[in-house]
Order: structure tokens, then C-alpha cells, then sequence
């Protein structure tokens, strides 16, 4: 495969993507959805290796519905019961997958830099299933799809992003592709979870909740290296989709959220399934849209 179909057929980011490819695939995703069959092999006797270095359900078992819907040979490979815990790197992991003969690779990575580093390395297609706080480009997928499907174009949209944008790769993807794809990003978040390097502006509670969309983020904990939050309670009080707060949002607008949730921390356990929250809806979307993504690194 020539370097040129490699990057074609990858998936990294959705910063350097431009719009004709981003709708080719929410098109076909769209197509995918309304298959009445749930398997139609396309891409038989194609090996295709989930490899996933941190944790995740969502995006880790939608790829394997995609893969196995699309006829594809599934490998799941987890770091904690690998030989990563032997201290073999990165690089050696994937790389010993590629020279076994997989097709492809889904791979989601704690560090930053290191995928762009494996994609000038590996010969095989490879979709970034999140990579630090860098991008998440099918959950940005996902979630442009739900916000098409329910506004019928994302052309002039507004759409808040409220929480730890510092280390969220999802608020990067949608920044990005929400810029392409031309609607209108805000940010709403605490001083100490702001990413000043992105250009979007961030805006207030009440201005956020006037959006067509409110894209709740998760409090991050595990990527905070301390005192950013003083408690749950507290961060609820004043970034938090409360049911109070929620009473703002117009009625034709919907709530997002990537998942997991922290229930009653930035949503309140009882808007999380809400008849504006789409938050279930993005994730069965999530195999739709990453069949297109498979397909295309793939048929
Ligand atoms: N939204 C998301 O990426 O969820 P997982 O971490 O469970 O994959």
C-alpha cells in the first residue's frame, strides 16, 4: 500500500480532515444505520486489532460490533493482560501485531505523539480511538452524526462544550470538526480547566445553555494532577447540568455528553436520560459510524 492510500485509509484526527471526507463518512454511517441485516460481510478474511493501552467500553466494544457487522476477523488486545506489562513498548506491541498480518489497527494510547510516531512506522491503516487529550475523532464522528440527524445540518448550529476542556480529546475533535463543517463553538469551563491554546471563547453558564446544543463533559480526575476540583458537590453547584439549570435550555435544543457520565457531578442523574438527551442515542451511533470508519480504512 502506498504511503499516500496508508494516510487516506487512516483515521488520526479529524483536525487535518476536510469536509467532503468528514460528510462522506457520516453519509455512509447513514447508510449503515438503516441496514436491516446485522451482518453483511464486506470485508471478509480482513484481520482488523483493537488495541487498546487505557481503558474503555463505548468506544472499544462499538469498533468490535462495527468489525464483526462488517464481516471483518476481530482480535481484542488489552495492555493489562499483555506483554506491555513486561515492559515491552508501544512500538513493539503493534509493530509484532502488524508482522503477524493484521489489516488494520484501532488503537487508543495514553501518551501524546506517540500515534503520529507509529503511523510513519506501521503499514497497515491505523484509526485513533483517543490519544491522550489530543483527539477522539470517531467520538466526534459519532457526535456530529447525532447532531445532523437531529438538526438536519450542522451549517450555522451553536454548540456549547461545558466541563475539563483541558484534558478533553473529545471538545478538540468537535472544536475542529464543528469548525469545518461551519457551526459556531463555545466553551464554558473553570479557570484551572481551560485550554487557552484553543481558539474558541469561553462564554458563561447561561450563555452556554443557550445553544442549540449542550455538550457535557466529564470531570477527567484521572488526568488531574491534583486541586483542580474542592468536591463533587462544589463543581456541581457551578459547571453542572442541573435540573434547574436545565429549565434554560430551549426546547428544541439537546443535551450531549460522551460518556461515561458522573452522574450528579456534571449532569444530574436524572437529565441523563431526559427526552433532550441524546446521550445513548451517541452511543448507538457510535457502530454505525465506526463501520463507515472501518470500511474506509479497509474495502
Ligand atoms: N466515550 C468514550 O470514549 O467512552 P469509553 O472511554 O468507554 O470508550
Amino acid at each position: 500500500m502506498s504511503v499516500t492510500q496508508l494516510r487516506q485509509r487512516s483515521l488520526l484526527g479529524l483536525k487535518e480532515l476536510d469536509k467532503e471526507e468528514m460528510l462522506s463518512i457520516l453519509d455512509r454511517a447513514a447508510y449503515w444505520e438503516n441496514q436491516p441485516e446485522k451482518v453483511q460481510a464486506v470485508i471478509p478474511g480482513q484481520f482488523v486489532a483493537n488495541m487498546f493501552f487505557e481503558n474503555s467500553t463505548r468506544t472499544r466494544f462499538s469498533f468490535e460490533v462495527a468489525e464483526k457487522r462488517l464481516g471483518a476477523e476481530v482480535l481484542n488486545f488489552t495492555a493489562a493482560a499483555s506483554s506491555v506489562e513486561k515492559g515491552e513498548s508501544i512500538y513493539d506491541t503493534v509493530r509484532t501485531l502488524e508482522s503477524m498480518g493484521i489489516d488494520a489497527g484501532v488503537i487508543r494510547l495514553k501518551p501524546i505523539g506517540v500515534l503520529a510516531e507509529l503511523a510513519e512506522r506501521i503499514r497497515v491503516p491505523l484509526i485513533n480511538a483517543g490519544d491522550g487529550n489530543n483527539e477522539h475523532p470517531t467520538q466526534a464522528l459519532l457526535d456530529l452524526y447525532t447532531m445532523r440527524k437531529q438538526f438536519g445540518s450542522l451549517e450555522g448550529l451553536t454548540v456549547s462544550i461545558i466541563g475539563d476542556i483541558l484534558h478533553s480529546r473529545v471538545a478538540r475533535s468537535n472544536l475542529w470538526a464543528l469548525r469545518t463543517l461551519g457551526a459556531r463553538v463555545m466553551f464554558c469551563a473553570p479557570q484551572g480547566m481551560q485550554a487557552t491554546e484553543l481558539d474558541a471563547p469561553y462564554v458563561t453558564m447561561d450563555e452556554a445553555l443557550r445553544a442549540d446544543v449542550v455538550m457535557m463533559l466529564r470531570v477527567q480526575l484521572e488526568r488531574h494532577e491534583g486541586g483542580l476540583i474542592r468536591s463533587a458537590e462544589d463543581y456541581r453547584s457551578h459547571y453542572g447540568l442541573t435540573v434547574e439549570r436545565a429549565l434554560k435550555i430551549a426546547p428544541h435544543a439537546i443535551i450531549m455528553h460522551p460518556a461515561p457520565v458522573n452522574r450528579n457531578v456534571e449532569i444530574d442523574d436524572e437529565l441523563v436520560e431526559h427526552p433532550q438527551s441524546r446521550i445513548f442515542t451517541q452511543m448507538s451511533h457510535g457502530v454505525p459510524v465506526r463501520m463507515a470508519v472501518i470500511e474506509r480504512a479497509l474495502s
